[in-house]
């Protein structure tokens, strides 16, 4: 992949003396949906497909960027003098949010750069694709500039930019998964202290298939923000009658008690979902570590459902792509992953099931939503790398 990123950057920029090339992971999220902005767990996983960049500094402060995927917008033009959000600059707003939030963080950046980048993750559809590229960045820079930070500081910093530059109220999970990757192992992340512990994935004679459904999505124009202002208005409101920080405090018994002061039957439903797919989450994790993979694989389907009836964030593209795996031969569990609204499932599937879960699940999605989804076998990967 080197080389050919090398190739990629000498046909955009002419030649390829001085240029490094570094790759950061996309993630697949376990359990633990809509949970990491509400103090709860979750438990994702880096994936060995993510974003490569070939990057050279140059002597001026001038910014050029270039995306393989998206080759049609281009080189988009900045300068580290002119760090501010610009719609027509798509996606180079989140290698720009990610210097600019350096900058926020006293990691000054003097040279500028042209980057050239290629994921092989498919583009918003779940898989972090947007993490990833603001990991590698971020990496990018910790490396050229040899900033001191760890690899938490770097995910704090890179939410930011996501949060503020780029004005989606994500949690930390995603780029907290980019960036703490580690080969078969999982993140247990607590999101309200970011203690985390590494959970070993042995799936025995199973394998993760993600199940693309090429819905696109994009978090600023999705009902995510408005999701977690509904939840922060449903703890405004429990806060009351209970000392809780976060949602993430409550058990499911305590939450049934306390719920009537929410008042409201939809704040009520979202409130539900953050508590019970936090307290979900803990015990999938204990379950795992059991060897129980069936009971693991059961709560991911309580989970979606959860997903689709309380929390509403699957549509029918995730909910046809989740009940027809649920129906297929050797599926230990399936739901969707990441904000929802479109994007991927992710699917424990026995090994010698694999080929007919992709016929089938495939013929019935396409019978019923008109277009295609596309299928990966993945495999859990590690953090960003210089290759
Ligand atoms: C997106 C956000 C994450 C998380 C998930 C839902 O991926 O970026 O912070 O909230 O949605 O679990």
């Amino acid at each position: 992949m080197k080389n050919t990123m090398l190739q990629h950057f000498e046909k955009t920029f002419g030649d390829t003396d001085g240029v490094r090339v570094f790759f950061a992971p996309g993630r697949v999220n376990l359990i633990g949906e809509h949970t990491d902005y509400n103090g709860g767990h979750v438990f994702p996983c880096a994936l060995t497909i993510g974003t490569y960049a070939a990057v050279r500094l140059r002597k001026d402060r001038n910014l050029r960027f270039f995306s393989v995927n998206l080759n049609k917008k281009g080189v988009i033009h900045s300068s580290l003098d002119e760090l501010i959000h610009i719609n027509e600059d798509d996606w180079a707003n989140y290698p720009k949010g990610v210097l600019w939030a350096f900058a926020q963080h006293s990691f000054l950046v003097d040279q500028g750069m042209d980057i050239v980048y290629y994921g092989n993750i498919p583009n918003a559809s779940g898989l972090s694709s947007s993490a990833s590229i603001e990991v590698l960045t971020g990496y990018i820079l910790m490396k050229l500039f040899d900033f001191d930070l760890d690899f938490k500081k770097l995910s704090l910093i890179c939410q930011y930019a996501e949060n503020k530059f780029n004005g989606v109220n994500c949690g930390i999970m995603d780029q907290f998964a980019c960036a703490m990757g580690k080969k078969n192992h999982a993140i247990f992340l607590d999101t309200s202290n970011l203690k985390y512990e590494y959970a070993p994935i042995d799936l025995g004679d199973a394998k993760l298939v993600i199940a693309c459904s090429n819905k696109k999505r994009g978090l600023g124009d999705s009902k995510y923000n408005e999701r977690r202002s509904q939840c922060e208005e449903a703890l405004a409101r429990l806060k009351t009658v209970v000392d809780v920080q976060s949602l993430g405090d409550l058990t499911e018994e305590e939450f049934e008690v306390h719920k009537g002061v929410i008042e409201d039957e939809v704040l009520i439903k979202r409130a539900k979902h953050a508590v019970y797919e936090n307290q979900r989450t803990i015990r999938a994790v204990a379950a795992l570590k059991n060897h129980e993979l069936e009971t693991f694989g059961s709560l991911m389907n309580e989970s979606h459902t959860s997903l689709q009836y309380d929390y509403e964030v699957t549509g029918m593209e995730l909910d046809t792509l989740v009940e027809t795996a649920w129906k297929q031969e050797g599926v230990i569990g399936a739901r969707m992953t990441g904000a929802g609204f479109g994007g991927c499932t992710v699917n424990i599937v026995k090994n010698d099931a694999i080929h007919a879960f992709i016929e089938n699940v495939g013929k019935v999605y396409e019978e019923k939503i008109g277009y295609k989804a596309d299928f990966y076998v993945v495999e859990i990967g590690d953090g960003p790398v210089e290759l």
